[in-house]
């Protein structure tokens, strides 16, 4: 059993249903619990995670068979320079050694790479293999600065105002739920697709492969940004597999006809880029 030990974490967590603080009910036990008068319980499971969802939200976000897509290739080292960059960047705006959540944090790749350096991390995802996953690799890397938990990113069991930064990597981004969890001066960084993420991928589905639409409807729009970076990287996908993981965590995955898709089948190797870009914003 891995016990929640990080008791920076566990001091921003406020219950799901009837938002008191939170506390570990007794040493060893594996049980979260609230403070509130129904004392509503959360087993960690054996990997040391916790479902905080509502029977409403369950069920939602990436598939099992995603998340393994998904891990295969990040585990590959492709993406390593971006999630050098956004570990970089969290350091340097982690002034006072607060609490980050990384919002739709599927398998923990970028999750655990901010954990590395000792930052208490809590990782959210809807998705419960994301959740699982990401909670075997910390426990396999004996990493107890970092908690995941299942939940919609846009109701987090978290605190108002109690959380240092927010990391959203290619996933939902929910400016008001962001800002209300955190702490005046937090921090909130927003990482997505480039106008070129991809192009070489998305050239061989699409006859007319169109450059991505950098200026995302959800992008928050009423905080200050105040810093922002691009960052490439060349990916070479060496056999047919690698090509596939890759297909398969993109959003084009879903949105593609079976016919474009099929193209990708007789790829044998693939050069494309990942075009990233980093945005920082400031709560006030
Ligand atoms: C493209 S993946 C990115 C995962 C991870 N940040 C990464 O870059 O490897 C998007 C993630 O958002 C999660 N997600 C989608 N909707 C969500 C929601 N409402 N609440 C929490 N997570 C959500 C999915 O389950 C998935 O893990
Ligand atoms: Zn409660």
């Amino acid at each position: 059993m891995k016990i929640l030990k990080d008791k920076k974490i566990i001091d921003v967590l406020c219950c799901p249903h009837c938002r008191a603080e939170m506390y570990v009910r007794e040493e060893g036990s594996g049980v979260i619990a609230c403070k509130g008068p129904k004392t509503h319980c959360f087993d960690l499971s054996s990997v040391g995670h916790a479902n905080f969802s509502r029977p409403s939200q369950s069920g939602g976000g990436d598939s099992a068979v995603a998340v393994k897509a998904r891990s295969a290739f990040l585990n590959k080292g492709f993406y390593s320079p971006v999630s050098d960059a956004i570990e970089k960047l969290t350091s340097k705006y982690l002034t006072d050694r607060g609490v980050v959540v990384d919002a739709g944090c599927g398998e923990g790749y970028y999750t655990m790479n901010i954990a590395k350096n000792g930052a208490s991390v809590f990782g959210v995802d809807i998705s419960k293999p994301a959740v699982e996953a990401a909670s075997k690799r910390a426990k396999r890397e004996a990493c107890d600065n970092a908690f995941f938990g299942v939940a919609s990113v846009y109701e987090m069991p978290i605190r108002d105002g109690s959380v240092s930064v927010v990391t959203n990597i290619f996933a939902p981004c929910v400016e008001n739920e962001y800002r209300r969890i955190l702490k005046k001066d937090g921090v909130l960084i927003v990482a997505y697709a480039g106008e070129d993420h991809l192009m070489g991928m998305k050239r061989i589905i699409y006859d007319n492969a169109y450059l991505n639409e950098v200026n995302r409807a959800d992008l928050p729009s009423n905080i200050k940004e105040i810093e922002r970076i691009r960052v490439g990287a060349d990916i070479l996908c060496e056999d047919n597999e690698t090509v596939m993981e890759l297909f398969s965590m993109t959003p084009y995955y879903w949105r593609t006809s079976k016919e474009d898709s099929d193209k990708l089948k007789s790829v044998e190797a693939l050069r494309t880029e990942a075009d990233v870009i980093i945005s920082v914003y400031r709560a006030e």
